[in-house]
């Protein structure tokens, strides 16, 4: 792999050498976290330098220069090494003070991110971020304010629009497949162990409210985006949390009690009069074919979506079953629907979000998934909160600078 990565530094890619490399120093912050090492780091910026860079029309390819940021020393240069880099420092401030430095993208756990960001900011670099932008609503403006002050540009990642399963969903929509969208009913989850015969396969932070976990701060921003992108604006939000592990047990061992919710029921009206109904949890034993599938029932069709496969039945085809308990079920359902086919080729969710923004900070091409809209994200979840801890029903109101 390092051999690979430093040869193509030296030369461009095959079939590319007309093109002229644009390198972009960009500040990782977290990379030795779950999402900043697999998704960000190796899935996505050496994955663009594996391929050549991100072609821009003009001729030129857009190059990253990662500058690993971290806490540990130790596990910083181990990364640098087994990748082929050498760019890597604790000190995020001399990071933030060069100038080959355009990008700072964070995927540090929540609750660093808002302080480190507003840093970055200061510095005047351009700000990736992993979701949740901020612990709250208005600390989350106060960012997008300040980026726009600064005159730099943002973005939050939404990396689920990206899912096979949810373009063909995509695509079912935009070619009128299911008529009137009536509802869309959502199950993501799986168990998560509680550390204690088996290791947890979350960090235990996710489950102490304290250092920023819990489920709704986690799946709310990117239902968010989902629910928007998809089918409409979301009007209201209702929902039950629950915290149905109460202690855990975390990476060295220690029993810890579990202070965040670990599964949210919530209902979203959505404009258009859509009803969607998602379930959240990792308390959950999988019965379905993927750790997310979404239903989306419409007056000329339905359609089931998870990460990667998409099923649909139309109206021409629905069975029409009749409720009698007291025969055995005769028909076999799930065989009743169609596979979506691929008919493109679909690639990493993230890598091809980082190339978007990319282009958006190099050349100036549209990336509508700023820090206006990570806002949104963490509104949704603040509400959510709010919904289950006074049993109500919430407006969603819409956000603006
Ligand atoms: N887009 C997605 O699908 C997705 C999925 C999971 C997590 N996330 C988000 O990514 C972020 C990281 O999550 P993760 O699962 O990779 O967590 P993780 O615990 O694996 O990684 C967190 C990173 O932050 C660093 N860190 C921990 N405590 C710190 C502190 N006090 N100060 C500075 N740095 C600290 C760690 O060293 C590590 O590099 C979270 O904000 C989470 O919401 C996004």
């Amino acid at each position: 792999m390092a051999q690979v990565v430093a040869r193509r530094s030296a030369a461009p890619a095959e079939g590319r050498n007309t093109m002229t490399r644009r390198s972009i120093g960009i500040i990782v912050n977290g990379v030795t976290g779950r999402m900043g090492y697999r998704q960000h780091l190796v899935r996505s910026l050496l994955a663009i330098r594996e391929q050549g860079g991100v072609p821009l029309t003009d001729g030129t390819s857009i190059w990253p220069e990662p500058v690993l940021v971290g806490r540990n020393e130790t596990r910083l240069r181990e990364i640098a090494e087994r990748h082929g880099l050498t760019d890597w420092t604790t000190d995020l401030s001399a990071a933030l003070a060069r100038d080959d430095v355009e990008i700072y993208f964070d995927a540090q756990v929540t609750q660093q991110r808002e302080k480190a960001i507003r840093r970055a900011l200061e510095a005047g670099k351009h700000v990736y971020t992993e979701k949740p932008l901020a612990e709250d609503t208005e600390g989350a403006l106060d960012l997008a304010r300040a980026a726009r002050a600064a005159g730099v540009r943002t973005g939050v990642v939404q990396d689920k629009l990206f899912l096979p399963g949810l373009r063909k969903l995509k695509r079912l929509i935009d070619g009128g497949f299911f008529g009137r969208i009536l509802s869309v009913r959502g199950e993501f989850g799986y168990w998560v162990f509680e550390g204690d015969w088996q290791p947890a396969q979350r960090p235990s932070w996710n489950y102490r409210a304290e250092d920023g976990g819990g489920i709704v701060v986690d799946m709310f921003p990117h239902w968010q985006y989902v629910l928007e992108e998809l089918f409409g604006r979301v009007r209201t939000v209702s929902c039950v949390t629950a915290t149905h592990v109460p202690q855990r047990v975390d990476e060295s061992g220690r029993t810890y009690p579990a202070t965040a919710d670990d599964a949210a029921y919530g209902i979203f009206e959505l404009d258009g009069g859509v009803v969607a109904q998602l379930n959240s949890s990792w308390c959950v034993r999988v019965h379905r074919d993927e750790l997310v599938e979404f239903q989306v029932d419409g007056t000329e069709g339905s359609a089931v979506a998870g990460l990667r496969g998409c099923r649909v039945q139309h109206r021409a085809v629905t069975p029409k079953p009749v409720w009698n308990p007291d025969l055995p079920v005769t028909e076999a359902f799930r065989s009743q629907w169609t596979e979506v086919p691929d008919n493109e080729e679909f690639d990493n969710g993230f890598k091809v979000q980082w190339e978007a923004f990319l282009r958006h900070v190099v050349a100036g091409e549209p990336f509508p998934w700023d820090f206006l809209a990570g806002a949104r994200g963490v509104q949704l979840a603040e509400l959510g909160l709010r919904s289950a801890r006074e049993g109500a029903r919430l407006d969603v109101p819409e956000l603006d600078l």
